[in-house]
């Protein structure tokens, strides 16, 4: 089986990467790197540099390739707010860009990196896939829209696909093979770390009002080697069984802000410097994820999502 990783020298695709390199599966990274890094390259995997709003570029890249991961996306809600308009070229038109590739080429099986963005602001706050979908940015809107794309073009084209939509993606590869670190953060735990190698002066916590037991939100956070796992179960479920699947990818266990906080200067033996501030727009309190559905159809399992290991694998990649 040769892939086609889309988006695979950034944070989340290197570590997919890792993974389908780890289980034997060639790989082939297309990547315009914008946000990704060639030190997250690995030398036994194909690397051809191009953007997803390039067709022809795309048709090559997909000659004799069986699947895509597909995971080259902006992602930052508030930005994607401010400047729909990029949003909308490379999550929707890129990402449309490459489905019709594959339709030329004949590749049909797409793995697709979703979001619990898709969720919006649920009344629920444990969610399994039959929550209703109403995304109250347009990031989310975006990740929406393509698994309806992605409705349509297994119907009328064959393509099979499984979308997988993250919950909080943390940490980092434990053997130390990914070392590129994300440039301008907006999430909580580089923000730490940042903090903690006094690369940051200090951090704020966005609210402390919320009906959660410490006043902070609560989140699932998954380690994004667990997350890489559920990638190349994914493949392997599609070239056996041909059938697609809508699938949240999280622990089921929330985390507050504060907790997170407490026990990175606990674990680091460190006092770090925050303050607390006005809620962030757009935070709904408590977002966890049901994965019951994902072990019932993958048998996937997280195995290294302990907030120990996400906060150790992760500093060390920061300190170093
Ligand atoms: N937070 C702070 N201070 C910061 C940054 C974050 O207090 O400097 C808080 C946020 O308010 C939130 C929590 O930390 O309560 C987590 O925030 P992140 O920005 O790390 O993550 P989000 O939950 O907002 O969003 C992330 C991804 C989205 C994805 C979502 C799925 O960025 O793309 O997880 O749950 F959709």
């Amino acid at each position: 089986m040769r892939i086609l990783v889309v988006g695979g020298a950034g944070y989340i695709g290197s570590h997919v990467v890792k993974a389908l390199l780890d289980s034997n599966i060639k790989v082939r990274v297309f990547d315009n790197l914008s946000t990704g890094q060639e030190i997250n390259l690995f030398q036994t995997a194909e690397f051809i540099k191009g953007d997803i709003l390039d067709s022809d570029a795309l048709l090559n890249a997909l000659d004799g390739v069986d699947g895509v991961v597909h995971l080259a996306a902006k992602k930052a809600v508030g930005e994607s707010m401010e400047h729909p308009e990029k949003y909308a070229q490379n999550n929707i038109t890129g990402t449309l860009n490459l489905l019709n590739a594959m339709v030329q080429q004949k590749v049909n099986y797409f793995v697709f990196s979703s979001s619990a963005a898709v969720y919006g602001m649920p009344k629920e706050t444990v969610l399994d896939e039959t929550v209703p979908v109403h995304p109250i940015n347009f990031y989310g809107f975006t990740k929406l829209e393509i698994e309806r794309f992605l409705g349509w073009y297994d119907r009328l084209k064959g393509i099979k696909f499984i979308s997988l939509r993250y919950f909080n993606a943390v940490g980092y590869d434990e053997t130390g093979a990914i070392k590129g670190l994300e440039k301008n953060p907006q999430n909580l735990l580089p923000i730490i770390m940042e903090t903690a190698i006094g690369q940051r002066e200090s951090f704020s916590i966005f609210g402390n009002d919320y009906p959660t037991p410490d006043g902070t939100c609560i989140r699932d956070y998954i380690h994004v080697s667990d997350l890489a796992s559920a990638h190349v179960l994914a493949l392997q479920y599609l070239t056996q069984n041909n059938q697609t699947q809508i699938l949240n990818l999280g622990t089921g266990r929330g985390l507050s802000v504060l907790e997170i906080v407490k026990k990175t200067e606990e674990l680091l033996n460190l006092s770090l410097n925050y303050r607390f501030a006005d809620r962030r727009h757009g935070d709904p309190a408590i977002l966890t994820a049901s994965a019951k559905k994902a072990k019932e159809v993958l048998g996937w399992e997280p195995t290294h999502s302990d907030l120990e290991n996400i906060i150790r694998s992760t500093y060390r990649v920061y300190q170093s």
